[in-house]
């Protein structure tokens, strides 16, 4: 297979039991490095899509690219420069010709003008497409993580997996993270780094060593005492209400929200440590949830290895598709392609 846009590897840890990488393509150092620590250095492109000449054959392609802000449903100018990545993916599907490929993205994709663009395209390459929604919940995910799927194939339609865990079923946040110690071990990374692609980086850094807190002032500390489990900012006495959110009365339901045990989180984003941003706050610690507990929920295995900064890895960490979500796509791939 080939990773484009990899990350650190959410989507390919997915797939790793039934496909071999041969090639990964992303431009982010630290996801670059977190990916090869992973699944080896030698197949991965680190740079540009753009920049990448030799493209092998391979059977699927997966991958997609990043969201820049679609244009409406509707308009069709090919030549917006948002649609270059687009072109990117199909000159590799173009070269590697693979039987299957395999693209994730924001829910909002499917009503794009670029997923108009890719229908054509693909159809024009010979391949069948399937499309939709997959909630990660609904395959054991502890996590309401809504994301389109695209799965071209030129050897037959492959149908998108159906839930393994329907609703009544979901996984909720104490499966992934109640045997984690209430206090986190440090507030800062070990300081160690890894050479790779002749440059340094941050890591490797174990998934116990992502067990990271920081250092809440008195007041952040006294507004998560307020947030009973599955509560928000509307619990917050005035007394502790920033201004923005006294004169803001309704939306932003799930800032400074805090998780239940028995249902899955909302979807972990890349600053799932500030829970200002969203309901991060541990069900019942007084303190958000840390990279180790965002790695579980994203159904990332303990034995995984991640390299950068804080920030660099809490980004790797919430772009990434959980595993366990890929895995469920690979399956019907596999299945599919007779592996
Ligand atoms: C949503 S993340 C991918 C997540 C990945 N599929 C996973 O499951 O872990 C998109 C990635 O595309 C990378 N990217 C964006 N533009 C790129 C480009 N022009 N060339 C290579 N990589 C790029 C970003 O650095 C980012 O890591």
């Amino acid at each position: 297979m080939i990773d484009l846009f990899a990350g650190c590897g959410g989507l390919s840890e997915g797939f790793r039991s039934g496909f071999e990488p041969v090639l990964a393509v992303e431009h982010d150092l630290a996801a670059a490095a977190t990916y090869a620590a992973n699944f080896g250095a030698g197949h991965v492109h680190w740079g540009d899509i753009a920049g990448v000449g030799e493209i092998p054959e391979a059977d699927v392609i997966i991958g997609g690219p990043p969201c820049q802000g679609f244009s409406s449903l509707g308009s069709r100018d090919v030549d917006d420069p948002r649609n270059a990545l687009w072109k990117e993916y199909f000159r590799f599907v173009h070269r590697a010709r693979p039987k299957v490929f395999v693209i994730e993205n924001v829910d909002r994709f499917l009503g794009s003008a670029e997923f108009g663009l890719l229908a054509r395209e693909a159809a024009a390459s010979g391949y069948t497409l399937t499309w939709g929604l997959l909630l990660a919940a609904d395959f054991g995910v502890p996590q309401r993580r809504k994301r389109a799927f695209v799965v071209g194939s030129r050897v037959g339609a492959v149908a998108l997996p159906g839930p393994t865990h329907p609703k009544g079923h979901w996984n909720g946040v104490k499966t992934a993270i109640a045997d984690l110690p209430e206090v986190p071990v440090s507030t800062t990374l070990p300081e160690r780094v890894t050479e790779v692609f002749g440059r340094r980086v941050p890591g490797c850094f174990r998934a116990d060593e992502l067990h990271l807190g920081r250092n809440p002032t008195a007041l952040s500390l006294a507004r998560y005492r307020a947030v009973p489990p599955g509560g928000g900012r509307f619990d917050l006495p005035d007394e502790l209400l920033p201004r923005c959110w006294r004169e803001k009365k309704t939306g932003t339901t799930d800032v400074m929200g805090r998780m239940r045990w028995d249902e899955p989180s909302l979807t972990i984003r890349t600053e799932f440590y500030k829970p200002e941003k969203g309901r991060y706050l541990h069900p019942e610690h007084h303190r958000p949830i840390t990279h180790r507990e965002a790695a579980r929920l994203q159904t990332f295995p303990d034995d995984f290895r991640w390299c950068g900064t804080k920030i660099e890895i809490a980004r790797q960490i919430g772009n990434a598709v959980p595993p366990v979500l890929a895995r469920a796509v690979a399956e019907r791939v596999a299945d599919h392609l007779g592996n």
